[in-house]
């Protein structure tokens, strides 16, 4: 299926990877003209979900950042993996999985020491060619560069996650929302890891997208005030001591799983956004971070993880109480102050982040709406992310039928519609192409549509056909 999917993916013009007439280079995608489309929509999901919704504010910040921002946020000290490299072909390896391999245990908690200790006690060696492997140090996923030229450069780093830089300006935000908690922002941008071996496409990407959401409150008030509205919503649920559930939002906050309301409210408007992305809502599930795996100051962190056939499982966001660090520690190094005075109190507000990549979402959406039979190949799309609504054919190039098909496109156009034309091969290679990038509706104008202003819509799934009136096609969409 992965295979199919990136064959029809290229084909296609939905994503590929960079640099392909160069050799490639290992963890980088381009998203491609049907893809772009695709990716674009499932961000405006997002912004319609969060600051329309929400009414949360919408910011964009340098992808580039000077280091003291990775000082103050713990990245230069703690934004590593364990490294070791084999001394006789170079190969790079991730040292807590080759342990993890050999053990059969989740090992990513282990210390340098404790994984060189255990490559030493088991004898692993370079699963590729059995050279003996080096000592493992810790190596930082951020790239470095220089802004500015000799002795006047700054030290920077492309930034890893764009919540650091969402932080940086807090109080302006707090000014623009004039003085009222809670209040979210979300950006949406470019983040880069230096990851040891990008894999599964686009799952682990070096350059990768993020739509990052910050929600700032009173630690006294973490209550979400819409929770009813999704506090029905049954879930299934992995909790940090690896003991499946299934629930409810409301039961897991009533049996004590999720540590605050606003975290369950977040992880439930997550599900409901997936699957109105188009993800099958149910190879979804809420996965509770387990102690060790949870940052030092976090009070509770959930993932949401999607069970592909074909990759296994993917997390897609992450929903966390970040309580006040991040605000604290940019406070403590730049000497800014990040505290606000409300209802007679001083304090610095607490973070819920809702972290989401954009790329795994997108390969999710694009897998969960994949068909393929003995008759076609089809993406179901749901209209929202869809790259187009409707495409308009001219049953044939001559006697005025272009002429009348291209107004019909024309005018879907005008009215927002994104539709695409297409006059080449025959009507059934034109619904072929148009089902391998999921078009949920296709026109075509033929010699009835120049007599009674009618038109064939074909039906993406059913492949059922109606006649309808010109002026009657949008409301078919
Ligand atoms: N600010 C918190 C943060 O960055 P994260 O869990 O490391 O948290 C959030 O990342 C989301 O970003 C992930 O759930 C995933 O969807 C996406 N993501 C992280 N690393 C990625 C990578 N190397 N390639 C593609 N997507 C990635």
């Amino acid at each position: 299926m992965y295979q199919e999917i990136l064959k029809i993916s290229k084909r296609r013009g939905l994503m590929y990877p960079s640099f392909e007439i160069y050799g490639g280079l290992s963890g980088f995608y381009d998203y491609g003209p049907v893809g772009s489309r695709i990716k674009q929509n499932i961000e405006n999901l997002i912004r319609e979900y969060y600051v329309l919704d929400e009414e949360f504010m919408e910011v964009e910040c340098p992808i580039l950042s000077p280091q003291d921002v990775w000082v103050a946020s713990g990245h230069l000290d703690n934004f590593t993996d364990k490294l070791t490299e084999c001394v006789k072909c170079g190969e790079p390896y991730r040292a807590d999985h080759l342990v993890e391999d050999k053990l059969g245990v989740g090992c990513d908690h282990m210390s340098v020491t404790q994984l060189n200790d255990n490559i030493i006690k088991y004898k692993i060696s370079c699963p590729k060619c059995g050279g003996r492997l080096d000592k493992v140090y810790d190596y930082n996923l951020m790239f470095k560069t220089y802004v500015g030229p000799g002795k006047y450069k700054v030290c920077s780093y492309l930034r890893p996650e764009t919540a650091q830089s969402t932080y940086l300006s807090f109080k302006r935000y707090w000014e623009v929302g004039r003085k009222k908690l809670p209040f979210g922002v979300l950006q949406i941008g470019r983040s880069f890891r230096n990851e040891i071996s990008p894999r599964k496409g686009m799952v682990r990407l070096r350059e990768f997208n993020q739509a990052e959401i910050q929600v700032f409150v009173d630690p006294e008030a973490k209550n979400a005030p819409r929770f009813d509205e999704l506090s029905s919503m049954e879930v299934d649920v992995l909790d940090g001591e690896d003991k499946e559930h299934q629930t409810t939002l409301s039961g897991a906050m009533d049996g004590g799983l999720i540590d605050n309301q606003l975290i369950a409210y977040f992880l439930g408007k997550s599900v409901k956004l997936f699957k109105e992305m188009g993800i099958n809502p149910d190879a979804l599930r809420l996965r509770q971070h387990k102690d060790d795996e949870r940052a030092f100051y976090s009070s509770d962190t959930w993932d949401i993880e999607y069970l592909s056939p074909s990759l296994g499982r993917i997390e897609l966001v992450g929903v966390s109480d970040r309580t006040d660090y991040d605000l604290t520690q940019h406070s403590k190094l730049s000497g800014a102050n990040m505290q606000v005075s409300l209802d007679g109190r001083k304090f610095t507000p607490h973070v819920i982040e809702i972290a989401y990549g954009i790329d795994r979402p997108f390969y999710c959406v694009i897998e969960s709406a994949f068909h393929q039979d003995d008759k076609r190949t089809y993406f179901s799309f749901p209209p929202k992310t869809a790259p187009y609504t409707a495409a308009v054919y001219p049953l044939v190039r001559k006697d005025n039928i272009p002429e009348k098909a291209r107004e019909v496109y024309d005018n879907l156009r005008e009215k927002g519609v994104m539709a695409l034309y297409d006059r080449t091969g025959s009507i059934g290679k034109r619904y072929a192409r148009a089902d391998e990038i999921g078009v949920p509706y296709c026109i075509t104008v033929d010699y009835d549509s120049l007599k009674d202003d009618t038109v064939t819509i074909r039906f993406r799934d059913s492949m059922q056909q109606e006649r309808v009136k010109i002026k009657e096609i949008p409301s078919k969409f």
